[in-house]
């Protein structure tokens, strides 16, 4: 089946999850803190991936702003940095203006000029991904941005993936579905979307039931799969 529409995850895919702690280490009087950020940052992801999966598991849905929210209090607490409101603020700031990874306005434009259709499918918020989306400017490159709000529940809960056929009424097989999380692009594996996991950090594949039908170093090498396929 020919694909007809590249839908992306938003967080650690299209966006630098790690980019918040890192813009706080580079600021005046961070000194202390450029010695944590990295572990801080790996925390705080690990946790909010953490929490969406069990609250999806548990019927206990709060939006991701929340999760990221208390993922982000124990990652301060396991730095010893819980009393540092300012830091807080700051760092939760900042989520709202990831930046997107260098390769990102280049392949949605090659994606769009081979008139692809594109879209965004996420756990974020409606407001966390327009604030993300319009700080990086790439606002009118999407058909669609499609967060789990809609129904509820995070991924890899099935009625996430199913929004996507819901609003572009696609067929699972003609949509290429990008992640740099292995487990997001297994899950949607199983959905029966062809799939791209974008391994940046030269990672082993993810032991789950359901494995990527591509693997890539960078979202520049996803035209030539939606293309070609
Ligand atoms: C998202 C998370 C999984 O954007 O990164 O859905």
């Amino acid at each position: 089946m020919p694909i007809e529409l590249c839908v992306f995850d938003a967080y650690g895919t299209l966006f630098d999850v790690d980019a918040a702690a890192r813009a706080v280490a580079a600021e005046p009087g961070q000194a202390g803190f450029a010695a944590k950020w990295p572990a801080l940052s790996a925390d705080w992801r690990a946790k909010q991936l953490q929490y969406s999966w069990i609250r999806a598991v548990t019927g206990a849905h709060a939006d991701f702003r929340t999760v990221t929210t208390e993922a982000l209090d124990w990652a301060l607490d396991a730095a010893g940095l819980s009393g540092d409101a300012a830091l807080r603020d700051r760092l939760l700031a900042l989520y709202r203006n990831l930046g997107v990874y260098a390769e990102v306005p280049a392949t949605l434009s090659a994606l769009r000029a081979a008139g692809l259709g594109t879209a965004i499918l996420s756990n974020g918020t409606p407001d966390m991904l327009d604030a993300a989306i319009a700080a990086a400017g790439i606002g009118g490159a999407f058909d669609a941005v499609l967060s789990v709000e809609r129904v509820g529940v995070f991924k890899p809960d099935a009625r996430v993936y199913h929004l996507v056929g819901a609003h572009f009424g696609t067929r699972p097989d003609a949509v290429l579905f990008v992640s740099a999380n292995g487990w997001d692009a297994a899950a949607a594996a199983g959905y029966g979307f062809a799939t791209a996991w974008v391994n940046r950090a030269g990672a082993p594949v993810d032991r789950l039931p359901w494995r990527p039908d591509h693997v890539i170093d960078s979202l520049a090498g996803v035209p030539a799969l939606a293309v070609r396929a």
